[in-house]
């Protein structure tokens, strides 16, 4: 199974399954000599925690982070950096149901062709438990760039939005409630929403916008290595993502290039900034903005017909403990992946 290894110089590997001992992964290329922030750390992994609230899957586990080697007296010293979080809260008998039965549009089908045999304990690899080790990789990558701050926020829940540029949001409204969204009216609606899509046994998408600033001029390596194309292949590789754009995305499609063009200001910054802070391939360093679309997730706890490994049509229903909306979680995992993709790429210019 090869993919589990991102990023050019500060390069992040993953292991582990949903129902093994441990998530972990390796961190290879971290500059020596930072101080860690381990309360951040272990911050950020709160944010992404199942049982949480009302509004998210309702399996308790502290996904608390061990490290491993690397870090000496609180700083990083340059060598790998390894780090498990161990997996305390398993029920595998909750996915007993799918041993020879496959989820429609969950992973279980193609992992099971391809590989030709598949962990269907909580998903195995396809779980998102492994994006704990994108978010404990992004937690030390945030700490190793100076200045750059990245924002993200539950920006939609089904047909539920803010209707607000995202200049017009205070961004330490983001955790004052459950859903992650800083419009507190927008956010109340959301919440509700999730709730009743919960009772009904079904599940709801959405999107995260996420906002980075003080970014310097000149991240990104075209012609392949282009900062957006490395900021959307982050967030594709993010469970349930269905969609990545940035700046003005694909309404940039329906305009005119005489609306669509940042004018220049004489220091360089620029007039508008639909370009969403990236030319070229390159940061100009206007802010950086993208949205990721989710899907609703495909546990369902309703009844679907389905087919088993045999090919037989049968019915099934979704059991054990699963997210409604994915989306709140999913906060931390778009920035942890945009710290990393932003850490590699200011190693890379430097
Ligand atoms: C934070 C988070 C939590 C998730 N929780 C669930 C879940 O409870 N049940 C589920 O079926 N899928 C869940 N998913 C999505 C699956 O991991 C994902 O749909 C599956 O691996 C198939 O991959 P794909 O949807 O990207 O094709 C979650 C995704 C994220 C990002």
């Amino acid at each position: 199974m090869a993919g589990n290894i991102f990023g050019q110089l500060f390069r992040l590997s993953t292991f582990g399954e949903s129902h093994g001992p441990a998530i972990g992964g390796v961190i290879d290329g971290c500059p020596p000599g930072i101080e860690l922030n381990f309360n951040a750390i272990q911050n950020e992994l709160n944010r992404r925690r199942p049982g949480q609230s009302a509004i998210v899957t309702q399996r308790k586990e502290p996904d608390e982070v061990q490290f491993l080697s690397g870090i000496f007296e609180g700083k990083t010293t340059g060598a790998p950096i390894g780090f498990i979080v161990p997996n305390t809260n398993q029920k595998s008998d909750d996915y007993s149901h799918i041993k020879d039965v496959y989820r429609p549009s969950h992973a279980d089908y193609t992992y099971d062709k391809k590989y030709g045999t598949r962990d269907y304990r909580g998903g195995g690899r396809s779980s998102a438990r492994e994006t704990i080790s994108r978010v404990v990789g992004g937690a030390i990558a945030k700490q190793v760039i100076p200045n750059i701050t990245i924002n993200a926020f539950t920006s939609s829940v089904g047909d539920i939005f803010i209707d607000k540029p995202y200049q017009a949001l205070d961004f330490s409204l983001i955790e004052s409630n459950a859903v992650r969204c800083p419009d507190a009216a927008t956010a109340a609606r959301m919440e509700d929403y999730i709730k009743q899509i919960r009772k009904e046994g079904d599940t709801v998408g959405g999107t995260v916008t996420c906002v980075i600033q003080n970014v310097p001029v000149g991240l990104g390596e075209p012609v392949f290595d282009k900062l957006h194309a490395e900021l959307g292949k982050a967030m594709l590789s993010i469970n349930a993502v269905k969609g990545f754009e940035y700046g003005s995305g694909f309404c940039g499609a329906k305009m005119k290039g005489s609306e669509h063009n940042d004018l220049f200001n004489t220091d360089g910054t620029t007039k508008s900034n639909l370009s969403g802070g990236i030319q070229g391939g390159i940061s100009n360093g206007m802010d950086i903005y993208f949205r990721v679309a989710f899907k609703p997730v495909a546990t369902i706890m309703q009844t679907q017909t389905t087919i088993d490994s045999n090919g037989n049509e049968v019915e099934m229903q979704g059991r054990g403990r699963h997210d409604p909306c994915v989306v709140p979680r999913a906060v931390p995992i778009v920035e942890a992946m945009a710290a990393l993709v932003l850490t590699d790429y200011y190693l890379l210019a430097k």
